[in-house]
């Protein structure tokens, strides 16, 4: 394991990502625990990351020199560089200088880190301060501008570091100059591979349900079908996983999980029907939050109700179910806590207020994966495409796509558009490009039009394609021209009630993604 210690900039996730991409595996570690800890863990390689713009900061963390001494390979970025360099007796100026942004950086010596990269290349900075001096030992590689040591190597003791980023895409050979540090300085081996987390995963699962029982609750998307599908390799159909149908998904989606998902891992399945229940608690109702809380509550009742269906049916048999699958990321821990190795770790309930009586272990496959790994293992899996590049969908489902009332007409209507959306992005090949497209039914809205001879007075159809990396902020994704057209003939020819078709062109913020 590499251990990426955060000094508290976003950086970090991204690091750690861009390590496993080199084949890697990399974990988060706070820059709070002590030295002799992170020791203790024995890291292949330590990875100090950015973090604040200056080390003169009051209350900047300061690295303990023995995290050098201990002889484990050691890789500063940014702050990390500067920190790095200071603790080992070089030193950094409070130029005042900031470099930022894309920057030329020219290679003086190729060393390891450099290599056979170009002399001349272009890199993401972010600093304020810079390495004035490079500490006893190393060889300064490159340099810029703002930054006279831009980067230092001492191979012997197998550290080096860069004031750059070269986790960021804009770094051009930011990936090579880290696996340059992984492979060529600290000796690893690509060793990590979605293959092996499969088998890693399973045997755990393994060890911990042992001869018991689990459930897990999918709900479409690709965190818990993953889950549910690593567990049933591991403890096959001592796994039941439960489907709440609630009407709102979209088209496909429940057969997908009903008859693909089924068959391709052999999961003990049990579909709930409970599309009435749904549209029933929904009635007459448009306030957006109102809409939401019914449809959390339904879905707490019908999946409380099956899961105590589930353990009835197993104490029938003398058996009980003990285990409760789900689909927690890494970040998810890394951002309640847990990413630190201390204690505070919080798990994240997809599924809330299970009753009192039923109480289950976690198990939680992904909970050291990223969302792209964990696409990855789908894939290796076998599960379908189309689950496994699925774009963020939420819970309450179409539910909140329909400004105003849900009925089920409107529900049909909106199906049908978002069908013709899904299927002309997926024939552009846009689906990779788009964070997602909500498509959107203005259920209490008319305009008039003409079709044929005669004249409507039909719902318009909203299109919100966005581009994002967090769902935090977002920009409306420019989708060409005629792939916009094709969608808007489509819609207006084949749903019937729809006579126009809009698209949202604002930013996130101040619109939020969803129109609800
Ligand atoms: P907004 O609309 O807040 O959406 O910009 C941000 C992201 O969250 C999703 N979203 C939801 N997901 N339950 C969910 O599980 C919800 O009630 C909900 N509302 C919004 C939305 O699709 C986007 O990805």
């Amino acid at each position: 394991t590499v251990l990426v210690v955060d000094f508290g900039a976003q950086y970090a996730q991204l690091i750690a990502r861009r390590i496993r991409e080199a084949g890697v595996y990399s974990e988060i570690v706070s820059s709070e625990v002590p030295a002799a800890e992170i020791v203790a863990r024995k890291p292949a390689a330590i990875v100090l990351s950015g973090g604040p713009s200056s080390v003169y900061a009051p209350g900047a963390p300061q690295v303990d020199p023995t995290l050098f001494e201990s002889g484990v390979p050691a890789f500063g970025i940014c702050y990390g560089f500067q920190a790095m360099a200071q603790s080992l007796g070089g030193s950094v100026a409070h130029t005042g200088d900031r470099e930022y942004g894309g920057t030329a950086l020219t290679v003086t010596t190729g060393g390891r880190l450099f290599g056979e990269l170009p002399v001349e290349q272009n890199v993401w900075m972010s600093h304020g301060d810079a390495v004035s001096q490079a500490p006893p030992g190393f060889t300064v590689t490159a340099t810029s501008t703002g930054a006279p040591v831009a980067a230092f190597e001492d191979v012997d003791r197998r550290l080096a570091g860069v004031q750059f980023h070269p986790e960021v895409r804009h770094t051009a050979h930011g990936q090579t100059v880290l696996e340059h540090f992984l492979f060529d300085i600290a000796g690893l081996e690509p060793t990590w591979t979605m293959a092996n987390v499969v088998e890693e995963q399973v045997e755990r699962i393994r060890a911990q349900v042992g001869e018991g029982r689990a459930l897990c609750a999918l709900s479409g998307g690709v965190d818990s079908a993953v889950a549910a599908a690593l567990v049933q390799r591991a403890i096959g159909d001592r796994l039941t996983c439960v489907y709440v149908d609630h009407g709102l998904m979209r088209e496909g989606e429940t057969e997908q999980i009903e008859r693909d998902f089924v068959a391709v891992t052999g999961v003990d399945l049990r579909v709930v029907d409970a599309r009435e229940q749904f549209l029933g608690a929904l009635a007459g109702v448009s306030d957006p939050e109102e809409k939401r809380k019914i449809i959390g509550r339904e879905f707490i009742r019908v999946f409380e109700q099956a899961a105590l269906d589930v353990v009835g049916d197993a104490k029938e048999h003398g058996d009980s179910v003990d285990f409760l699958v789900q689909g927690t990321l890494y970040p998810d821990v890394v951002e309640s806590g847990g990413g630190s190795g201390t204690a505070n770790i919080k798990s994240h309930h997809n599924v809330g207020g299970l009753p009192e009586d039923l109480q289950f272990t976690l198990v939680e496959p992904l909970r050291t994966l990223f969302k792209d790994e964990v696409r990855e293992v789908g894939v290796q899996l076998g599960l379908p495409e189309a689950m496994v590049w699925r774009q963020p969908f939420p819970g309450p489902g179409l539910g909140i796509r329909i400004v105003g009332e849900v009925t089920q007409d409107r529900l049909d209507v909106l199906r049908q558009a978002d069908a013709i959306v899904r299927a002309e992005l997926t024939a552009a090949k846009l689906d990779r490009e788009i964070w997602q497209c909500p498509v959107v039914l203005l259920a209490d809205v008319r305009s008039v039009g003409v079709q044929g001879d005669g004249r409507t007075y039909g719902h318009p159809i909203v299109l919100r394609p966005v581009s994002s990396e967090d769902a935090m902020t977002a920009d409306w994704t420019r989708l060409p021209y005629d792939v916009l057209a094709r969608i808007s003939t489509r819609i207006t020819n084949e749903v019937r009630e729809v006579n126009r078709v809009t698209l949202d062109i604002t930013s996130k913020p101040p619109g939020t993604i969803e129109w609800e």
